[in-house]
This record gives C-alpha cells, sequence and structure tokens, in this order.
C-alpha cells in the first residue's frame, strides 16, 4: 500500500478534523488505496514538530490550546514553517492557515516553498487561489507536482471537479451560486425575526463564520470563490478586486419581512457570466429571488451553486460550503487527485 507523508500547515479546526479522520478511520483510506501519515505540524499557537517516522496524532490532538510542541522530540516552539516546508520529508503540504483576502499571505509563501521544494499542496485556502492561483499552478507544473484545492470554494461539495469532470462537452456560459454558509444562515434567521449582529453571533457559534465576520456579511468572501469560479470554470482572468461587490450589511429585517410576505427570499448571490463580447463579469449582490430560482430554496449554511449549460440549462449542486470536517473532507478529494497524478506517471 503506497503511504504518503503529510505536512500538516496550520492545526486549527480543519486540519485538526483530518487529523483525527487519519487517526481514526485508517479503512478508509486504505479503501483508496494508500495511507496517510502526518511527519510534520507547524501552527502558531504550538510551534512546529517533525517526526519523521510518524507523529502520534492521538497525542497531539489532546493537548490543549496553549501548550507547546516544544517539550516533544523534533518540536520548538516558534513555528519555523519556511524551515519546515522545505526540509520536512512530506510527499504533500496540507495547508489550512487562515485566510488573507488581502495579500493571500502567509499562505501563498507556504505553497510557494513547498511546489518548489517538489512537494505537492492542497488547500483550503482561498487567499493563494484567489490571488496568486495562475503563477501557482504554473509553478506545480513546472515541479511536476500538483497544486489542488477544491476546498476553497464549496468546502468539501466538489463543485470545481464536479464540473471538469462531468459537465465534459458542454458549453458553460455562467456560474450563480450561494457561496457563504454565514451570511445565508444569517438571512434565514433574519426570516424569523432574529437581528443581523444576534444571527452572526450564532453563525460564529456554529463555525461557519470567518475570523473576521465581516467577510461574510459585506461578501468579500465571496468575492474571492467568485474570482476563482470564474478563472477556473470560465476561463476569466480576474482579480477579486475584478468583482463588484456588494454585501448584506444594509439588509434590514424589514426587507426580509417585505420580501416574505411577497413570496421572495433574500440571498447573497455570487455570479460570473460571459458577456457577449466574450468577457467574463463577476459580481456579489444580494438579489430577491422568486421560489423558481434554482438558489431561493437554498437555506442555513448550506450552499449551491448553478451552472448555465448550453445543452441542459441550469445544472444545479448543492451541499455544505462550511464546517471542519466538511472541509477537511476537501483535503481528502484533493489527496486522492494526487495520487491520481502521482499513478497516473508511475503506470504511463
Ligand atoms: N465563512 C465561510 C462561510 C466559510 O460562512 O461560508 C467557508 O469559506
Amino acid at each position: 500500500m503506497t503511504t504518503y507523508n503529510l505536512a500538516l500547515i496550520g492545526f486549527g479546526g480543519v486540519n485538526r478534523a483530518l487529523a483525527e479522520l487519519i487517526r481514526d478511520e485508517p479503512e478508509r483510506f486504505a479503501s483508496l488505496g494508500f495511507e496517510l501519515r502526518v511527519v510534520a505540524i507547524t501552527d502558531l499557537a504550538f510551534g512546529s514538530l517533525v517526526q519523521s517516522e510518524g507523529i502520534d496524532l492521538a497525542a497531539v490532538l489532546a493537548m490543549p490550546r496553549g501548550s507547546s510542541f516544544e517539550k516533544l522530540p523534533g518540536g520548538s516552539v516558534v513555528p519555523r514553517n519556511e524551515e519546515l516546508i522545505k526540509n520536512c520529508p512530506a510527499d504533500i503540504v496540507v495547508e489550512a492557515t487562515f485566510t488573507n483576502p488581502l495579500t493571500g499571505e502567509p499562505a501563498i509563501s507556504h505553497a510557494k516553498w513547498a511546489l518548489e521544494s517538489g512537494k505537492h499542496v492542497v488547500t483550503t485556502n482561498k487567499g493563494p487561489v484567489a490571488l496568486c492561483g495562475q503563477e501557482l499552478r504554473s509553478l506545480a507544473a513546472a515541479n511536476g507536482v500538483c497544486f489542488e484545492y477544491e476546498g476553497a470554494v464549496m468546502s468539501g461539495t466538489p463543485v470545481m471537479r464536479m464540473a471538469h469532470r462531468m459537465l465534459g462537452g458542454l458549453e458553460l456560459t455562467s456560474v450563480q451560486g450561494i457561496l457563504n454558509g454565514t451570511s445565508n444562515y444569517v438571512l434565514g434567521r433574519m426570516e424569523t425575526g432574529l437581528g443581523l449582529d444576534q444571527a452572526i453571533a450564532e453563525a460564529q457559534g456554529l463555525g461557519y463564520a470567518e475570523a473576521d465576520p465581516t467577510a461574510d456579511i459585506g461578501g468579500s468572501d465571496v468575492r474571492l470563490k467568485v474570482a476563482i469560479l470564474a478563472n477556473e470554470l470560465l476561463g476569466a482572468n480576474i482579480r477579486p478586486g475584478d468583482v463588484d461587490t456588494t454585501g448584506i450589511q444594509d439588509i434590514t429585517i424589514d426587507d426580509v419581512t417585505r420580501a416574505r410576505a411577497e413570496g421572495l427570499r433574500w440571498k447573497l448571490v455570487g455570479e460570473a457570466r460571459r458577456a457577449d463580447d466574450g468577457q467574463v463579469l463577476a459580481s456579489v449582490r444580494p438579489m430577491k429571488l422568486s421560489p423558481e430560482h434554482p438558489l431561493a430554496g437554498i437555506s442555513g449554511a448550506t450552499n449551491a451553486l448553478s451552472f448555465t449549460t448550453d445543452l441542459l440549462g441550469p445544472v444545479t449542486v448543492s451541499g455544505p460550503g462550511a464546517g471542519r470536517v466538511e472541509t477537511a473532507y476537501a483535503l481528502i478529494s484533493d489527496i486522492i487527485a494526487v495520487d491520481e497524478f502521482i499513478k497516473a506517471g508511475v503506470s504511463a
């Protein structure tokens, strides 16, 4: 059985969920034809740990927040990211640090160090993909490795891979989606009469919201996802700043209640579409949707993406767009893609 050595960059909710699955469910991976061994972890809170024979995940997962890897063999109190990423014996670097929507850092550097040192990168981080995706894809290709990022858009719901693999032969003219679980949850709670701030606090408690929830409410989280989708699925070359963005911060309970009375629902909709002149136009804005709209029935933190195709018309996929285990699944689907790439190379 093939063994892949992983380096976990960031040891917050998502990478911890992945570590728990590796600890508890080896048979899930064995059925895929590989086993996963974590050989390095680095995190701002814990420091760094490298153990080439494999880290005892049960032990590190039991360490309370506030403790440090310093006392473990191969441990250090300082997160030595550059040195660790370049030199640790990992085949795959799993980047799950926080998203920096302005610079994409430090995740862009993490990805570059990994790819330049011949390691595959899988990530759930939107920043590097939205701000530097083309460069990172080229760097991966130049180094004969993969850069995979399914979780950057709808967490574990594999919309990009699904579009590439299942919609072959169709012309895609637009994508329209509910791409932020927090704002959709908040709008739904406002329909029940809850105020914006209370609804945001609930979403934070449930773990959907970004560290800074203004990214969810103000639309900048969706802006990154729309930029990624426009480039990935419509062949555009746009930056997040090119996406015309309005969030839900000015939607009131009155607006929501009045829409309900008219049989309509407010939704924060991200869209990218090819105009007649071939240009791709991208936007994020609150829209009042009628019940017939494919996105109108999407409730709670669920996300959905509707592809407009020439032969089928709209094809809509819905599923989780946030959550630690759900997002960890995106990493698994990326690791499967890496495995396929490696095995295709071996058998070619
Ligand atoms: N904060 C995001 C959301 C998480 O609420 O959808 C996934 O990007």
